[in-house]
């Protein structure tokens, strides 16, 4: 056996078909289970898409580059854990297109902000983030305050997010108007809402303005819910502690 070794390391060639044939088995082993995406992702409770309203403050998410500074990924890291709460599910990004989980934190990650603070004090903080972090370097996004959220298309969106897999039902892309307008309002009938996308949904007025849906609204309710969805307690894994 030991002479038969002697002959593949003093053999290049036979050396790097070795390696080849030995790196391809790990690789396969690797690799081929995650084809099978129903292994890769553990069936979580409580997981849904997000509601119109939220899905349109992701929209400004991303418009105004929230993810260049901010990540949405706790990992499993005893740090992390204490820091941001329970590490993330991958089931809880499974509806995110296109996923936040981001690379840089200039600021903290966000992947737990849901309920985290008040709806006050988001609005404060992204109106003027010194005014409640003085050392802050966040810029202020005021003008979100101002701006009308764009809801007209927000159908549109959810359509295209079902070609992608998104279980959104005709009844929720039909009623996608009227559901944001419904989630950020104080007057007004929640029930369809609510039984479309379940009892948890934070339904008022996030911004302060009772009589006008804001891009602020929009982006406040997208940011409370940031993982809100999955019950932690009801999942039983050990916490990194
Ligand atoms: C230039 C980088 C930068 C950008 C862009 C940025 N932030 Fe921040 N953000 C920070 C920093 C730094 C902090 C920590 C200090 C603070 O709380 O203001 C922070 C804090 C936060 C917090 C508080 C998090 C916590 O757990 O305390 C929230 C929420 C937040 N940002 C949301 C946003 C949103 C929404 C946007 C986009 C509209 C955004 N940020 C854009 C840098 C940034």
């Amino acid at each position: 056996m030991l002479n038969k070794h002697k002959h593949l390391e003093r053999n290049s060639f036979w050396l790097l078909i070795g390696i080849i044939i030995v790196v391809a088995i790990g690789g396969l082993i690797e690799i081929v289970p995650l084809f099978r995406i129903e292994t890769t992702i553990e069936k979580v409770q409580g997981m849904r898409p997000y509601t119109p309203l939220e899905l349109a403050g992701q929209n400004i998410y991303i418009r105004e580059g929230c993810n260049n500074c901010h990540s949405q990924q706790i990992r499993p890291l005893r740090d992390e854990v204490e820091l941001y709460g329970h590490y993330s599910l991958a089931a809880e990004s499974m509806y995110d297109h296109p996923f936040l989980w981001g690379s840089k934190r200039t600021g903290p990650d966000l992947a737990r902000a849901g309920g985290k603070y008040s709806d006050e004090w988001h609005v404060a903080h992204l109106k003027r983030p010194r005014d409640v972090v003085p050392e802050s370097i966040m810029p202020s996004y005021a003008f979100l305050t101002n701006k009308a959220a764009d809801l007209y298309g927000i159908d549109k969106h959810l359509k295209a997010l079902r070609i992608t897999g998104v279980p959104y039902t005709d009844a929720m892309i039909d009623n996608a108007y009227n559901d944001a307008m419904a989630q950020a309002s104080t007057s007004g009938d929640t029930t369809a809402l609510n039984s479309r996308y379940g009892k948890k949904v934070n339904v008022r007025d996030f911004d302060g303005q009772p009589e006008f849906v804001s891009e602020m609204d929009a982006l406040v309710a997208y940011l409370q819910s940031l993982g809100t969805f999955v019950d932690l307690k009801d999942y039983e894994l050990q916490e990194a502690k």
